[in-house]
């Protein structure tokens, strides 16, 4: 069995050099070394948007593209959306471990006790407008939240941390409700710790004037369902700036931020509310095979198709299309689900998809969910940065603590100009710039 290395071949000087093989991958900092001469600053590794590239070592989230594996912490995800809870499944993404009953209880009471959030958090958010976009709104404010906690800056202190993962966790459905009721002009409503995590979320958005919001089971199980979906997703772009953000060491709720601003775009995290714009746009099934047409001639995508690693199904997508059918038992069905299956039933038929590798993603079918749910649009990517809360302390804790990580700065390939002398202002525009 050959050693694990490869041999690269320098055809500029003839030099070879023998390259280690760990883990699948060669270390970009062993390319260094190649030079054609000692002034050389050595070859680097050029991978726009990280295609090919490994940012870290992690053992939080398993993907296998190809065969459309999921797994946190070795748990398949199809197990988890059946027998777990947001709760439970945010447990064992942080700490690695499913909870014994005890460590549960302790947990639970843990974020219970911190639902709440300064009053000052409600003067701050009036100043937003009316329609201000909720995903805005929570980006603001998480980031308002590091105001609040001076001692969240400690991050190399442990207990620091275990606080500021119970507050992000227990705040962010608070923040996210209290952004739903500012854009309708309801009433702030506070936490009632006698509900579930998800129980007690539905409740800040929907109770009025009952003593107490009693959520419908079917529905609460739904939604924790879809929050354990979207609990991690290994180093998608979000969980890539918290731990980029994270790794200049500032308060977990500024990474926080940055993290929920990257999960905004429409390419990622925003892609749940892009999907329901697109299928209302299309309207009746039968507008499909135009709309295909637009998608194959480049005009458009087929938003919550494709993805970077899945070139298959989207194990989350099963699992969520299947829930959707349980959500409109009772909320009634949503029609646009029939434009949904008709264009998952072109596309996977149609050869540009086929040789692409477009699936349904997670975020094909969540949306019409949510919809069901009576969500408005511009809440579903609130919805999935609440969950995905959990996912983002667990790759910031895990790269705050690893011995192999210090601040993410990347280099570059130069292709701008070079040494020029400043030109007077009076004769500028007289020589054309190059
Ligand atoms: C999420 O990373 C994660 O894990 C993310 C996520 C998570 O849990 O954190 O899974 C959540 O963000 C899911 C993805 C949601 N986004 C969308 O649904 C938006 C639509 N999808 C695309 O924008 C795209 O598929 C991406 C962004 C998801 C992936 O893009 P890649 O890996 O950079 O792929 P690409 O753009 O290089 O596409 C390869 C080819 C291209 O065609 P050619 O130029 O080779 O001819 O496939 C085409 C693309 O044009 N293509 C699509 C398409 N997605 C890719 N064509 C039409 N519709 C699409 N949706």
């Amino acid at each position: 069995m050959a050693q694990d290395s490869v041999t690269v071949i320098d055809n500029r000087t003839g030099r070879s050099y023998e390259i280690p093989i760990v883990d699948g991958t060669v270390r970009a900092m062993d390319f260094r070394q190649i030079k054609v001469s000692s002034d050389d600053f050595g070859l680097m590794v050029y991978d726009p948007a990280f295609t090919n590239t490994a940012s870290c070592r992690s053992s939080i989230t398993y993907i296998d593209g190809e065969r459309g594996i999921l797994e946190y912490r070795g748990y398949p995800i199809d197990q988890l959306a059946e027998h777990s809870t947001f709760l439970e499944a945010a447990y064992l993404v942080i700490y690695g471990e499913l909870p014994t009953r005890a460590q549960l209880d302790q947990w639970t009471r843990n974020i219970t006790y911190h639902t709440y959030v300064h009053e000052n958090i409600k003067r701050f958010m009036a100043g937003y407008n009316y329609d201000a976009h909720p995903m805005g709104i929570l980006v603001g404010t998480t980031a308002a939240l590091s105001t609040f906690y001076p001692d969240a800056k400690d991050v190399d202190d442990p207990q620091s941390r275990e606080m500021q993962t119970w507050r992000l966790l227990a705040k962010m459905p608070t923040i996210a409700a209290y952004a739903f009721r500012h854009s309708h002009g309801l009433p702030y409503v506070y936490p009632d710790n006698d509900l579930s995590y998800t129980g007690n979320f539905l409740s800040m958005l929907w109770k009025m004037s009952e003593p107490q919001y009693k959520p419908n089971p079917v529905l609460e199980h739904a939604l924790d369902v879809l929050f354990i979906l979207h609990a991690d997703h290994e180093q998608n772009c979000s969980a890539n700036a918290m731990r980029s953000v994270g790794s200049s060491r500032p308060d977990p709720y500024s990474a926080t931020a940055a993290a929920t601003a990257a999960l905004y775009g429409p390419l990622h995290g925003g892609a749940n509310e892009a999907v329901i714009r697109m299928l209302l746009q299309i309207g009746d099934k039968k507008n499909v095979p135009e709309f295909i047409r637009h998608v194959k001639a480049g005009e458009r995508k087929l938003m919550g198709f494709g993805h970077r690693i899945y070139k298959s199904y989207d194990p989350r997508a099963k699992i969520i299309k299947r829930t959707a059918y349980e959500v409109f038992e009772i909320a009634g069905r949503n029609p646009l689900i029939d434009v949904a299956l008709e264009l998952e039933r072109a596309a996977l038929e149609d050869e540009y998809f086929i040789e692409r590798k477009l699936y349904p993603n997670v975020d094909f079918y969540s949306g019409i969910i949510y919809q069901a749910l009576g969500f408005s649009m511009e809440m579903f990517p609130v919805l999935f940065a609440i969950a995905r809360t959990a996912g983002w302390l667990a790759q910031w804790r895990e790269m705050i603590t690893d011995p192999e990580q210090k601040i993410a700065r990347p280099r570059q390939v130069y292709t701008g100009l070079r040494r020029r002398d400043f030109v007077p202002i009076e004769e500028r525009g007289k020589v054309a710039v190059a």
